[in-house]
């Protein structure tokens, strides 16, 4: 089970999820940047978030958040162009980035359209090392990493049974998905163990039972992966709506 009892967030509906989670992720931007440092956040993929992107891009977030001292990076990647329908990046640009001013250099994609997804990751990880300046064996520390979940328990990419569940030196891996027939890029557990805040956002009444055993059932991290998120030293957050809580056995604030 995780090492500190996750804390939960459990709003009426996505809108006010959104809205709980923008409020959030300003008052963290906020804080970070006052000692002058720069705000580095993985985004998530999947549709969870785009609520989120919408409303960051608009008032009053437009204007009251330092974009030009957040840096993006993402949780994972599909393997395709950064203009394909299904990639992350494409949807975080399309739905906050291209409205925010925030200098080409703070986003670092993933460059998952690169012939061989195994250098695609190579690629991330050369990324990861030089930004945070990290020395062999060390891990970079996000400020904030959201994640989404899916039916089956997984989180970024790393689905039941996958090989990259048990990575535990790189940072970056390029799993072959059988169940997708199709590899993804995604960020490790020991990276988003490192993060100093890890920001599940959960809605919907199909994801309710995953959820129960995610969070009240036996320790099967291979079966639910998300179970694997369990931060090091850092602050692990649910946010969900009534529908994916509704069978949680107690609200914890
Ligand atoms: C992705 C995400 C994935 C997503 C879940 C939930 O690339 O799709 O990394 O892990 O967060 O599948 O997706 P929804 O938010 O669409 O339910």
């Amino acid at each position: 089970m995780p090492t500190q009892q996750p804390k939960l967030r459990i709003f009426d509906d996505p809108d006010e999820l959104a809205r709980g989670a923008a409020e959030e992720f300003a008052e963290r931007v906020a804080s970070k940047v006052e000692s002058g440092e720069c705000f580095t956040v993985a985004l998530s993929g999947g549709s969870t978030p785009k609520r989120l992107y919408k409303l960051l891009a608009g008032e009053p977030y437009l204007g009251r958040v330092p974009w030009q001292k957040v840096h993006f990076f993402w949780g994972d990647e599909r393997a395709v162009p950064p203009n394909h329908p299904d990639s992350n990046f494409g949807a975080a640009y399309e739905t906050l980035l291209a409205k925010i001013s925030v200098p080409p250099g703070n986003i670092h994609r993933i460059r998952a359209e690169l012939g061989d997804p195994a250098e695609a990751a190579a690629d991330y990880e050369d990324e990861l090392r030089r930004f945070f300046r990290l020395s062999d064996g060390e891990f970079p520390r996000l400020d904030l990493v959201f994640l989404g979940m899916g039916t089956d328990g997984h989180t970024a990419s790393l689905f039941p049974g996958s090989e990259a569940l048990a990575e535990a030196r790189r940072l970056v891996v390029a799993p072959w998905l059988e169940k997708l027939e199709a590899h993804r890029v995604s960020l490790t557990c020991p990276v988003f163990n490192n993060a100093a805040c890890t920001m599940f956002l959960v809605s919907g009444e199909e994801k309710s039972e995953t959820l129960r055993l995610v969070l009240e059932g036996p320790d099967e991290p291979a079966r639910y992966p998300a179970q694997l998120i369990r931060p090091e030293a850092g602050e692990l957050v649910w946010y969900l709506d009534r529908s994916a809580g509704r069978t949680l056995r107690r609200e914890r604030g």
